[in-house]
């Protein structure tokens, strides 16, 4: 199968948690794109969705699934949402798309994280992708260098040679060299930097179970 095809026989699996009669938390990405496509097929059998950016809320409304803000939903039953990056105890790395603020906010609304992956984003160690961390941009050259000590090289995200803007209006720098060892150490560290909007480590919010599509079929892992 190939990468795109796995994706889609993830997207389908998460129907399985979709609660009926109830909001679900909708991610943003290309496999939670396959599984919005799916989420339509029942689209009369739940409330509607919380959604983690504008690129999603579109799609969702485009198939007729109302959409949600956040603040008027207390609790999500479920967030089903892709990773970059998932370690053996579902700590992962996200923001690929730009969207991991809102991913974290909808995520900790939520009482459990469905990952949907294919196998190329399971690791032993969180790093390899490049971190996404989301900023104030007065912040960037200090928080460059913050980056710089811990052994990385953080670059602004760029989109038609300008820094991309995200949802939130701020800038993305994207960190290589890492090897996050203690993912939910990092985290909590880096988050309290002055200037950082939202680090994509998800430990704190890590996933509760991962649909990971591989050759052999879907795997569920259980955190
Ligand atoms: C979006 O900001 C990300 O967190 C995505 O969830 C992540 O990049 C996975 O995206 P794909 O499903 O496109 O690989």
């Amino acid at each position: 199968m190939t990468q795109d095809e796995l994706k889609t026989v993830v997207g389908r699996a998460a129907l399985r948690y979709v609660p009926l009669g109830e909001v679900v938390g909708v991610g943003t990405g290309s496999t939670v794109n396959k599984f919005i496509e799916a989420l339509a097929t029942m689209k009369d059998q739940i409330r509607g969705a919380v959604s983690s950016s504008e690129a999603s809320t579109d799609r969702l409304r485009a198939l007729g699934i109302r959409v949600f803000d956040a603040n008027e939903v207390e609790e999500l039953a479920v967030y089903i949402d892709g990773a970059d990056e998932i370690d053996g105890q579902g700590c992962m790395i996200k923001g690929g798309g730009a969207a991991l603020t809102r991913e974290k906010i909808v995520a900790a609304q939520s009482r459990r994280f469905i990952c949907i992956a294919d196998e190329s984003k399971k690791v032993e160690v969180l790093g390899k992708y490049p971190l996404p961390v989301e900023i104030i941009p007065m912040a960037t050259q200090r928080i460059v260098r913050k980056f710089a000590a811990l052994g990385g090289t953080a670059t602004v995200r760029l989109r038609y040679d300008n820094p991309l803007v995200t949802d939130n209006g701020q800038h993305i720098l994207d960190v290589t060299g890492l090897s996050i060892r203690d993912p939910l150490a990092f985290e909590t560290e880096v988050k309290q930097w002055p200037g950082v909007v939202e680090v994509g480590v998800f430990a704190q919010q890590k996933a509760a179970v991962c649909l990971l599509g591989t050759s052999g079929g879907v795997q569920t892992l259980n955190f």
